[in-house]
């Protein structure tokens, strides 16, 4: 959800994508980051305290350096500020049941959980 109404002022919103960026020990300034840390516990709730993320609620972890949306100040901003509601476009008319079970398997194996089962 947009979350600068219940972040403060637009120097906060900063100061906390600063904080954002340190998670995951992206490049970031540390004097804005130590000042935007107290506002992380507006986004606690869904990425939880510690930033790691919350996979129920779809929360990404902040932490790992993996951005599904862009990293750097003017993106985490702009993600505080606006929001986003991604979308995945339904594939099941484009395909058999036989395709997506075998795609399913795929996708699956490209993960770590994927990999260390398949070594089982
Ligand atoms: C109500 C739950 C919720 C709250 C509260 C919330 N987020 Fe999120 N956040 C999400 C979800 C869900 C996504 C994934 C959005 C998508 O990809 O469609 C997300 C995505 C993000 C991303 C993008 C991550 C990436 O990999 O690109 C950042 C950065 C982020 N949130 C930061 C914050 C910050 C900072 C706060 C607090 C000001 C916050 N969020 C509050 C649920 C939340």
């Amino acid at each position: 959800p947009p979350m600068a109404a219940a972040v403060g002022s637009p120097e906060d919103v900063r100061n906390l994508s600063h904080y954002v960026l340190s998670l995951s020990k992206s490049p970031h300034d540390s004097l804005r980051a130590s000042l935007g840390k107290s506002k992380f516990s507006a986004c606690a709730a869904c990425h939880g305290m510690d930033g790691k993320g919350n996979q129920a609620l779809g929360a990404p972890n902040l932490t790992d350096d993996v951005w599904l949306h862009g990293w750097g100040e003017a993106a985490i901003t702009a993600m505080i500020n606006n929001g986003k509601t991604n979308q995945m476009p339904a594939q099941a008319e484009k395909l058999t049941e036989a395709q997506i079970n075998v795609l399913a398997s795929y996708v699956w194996s490209l993960s770590s959980n994927g990999a260390a089962a398949a070594a089982r």
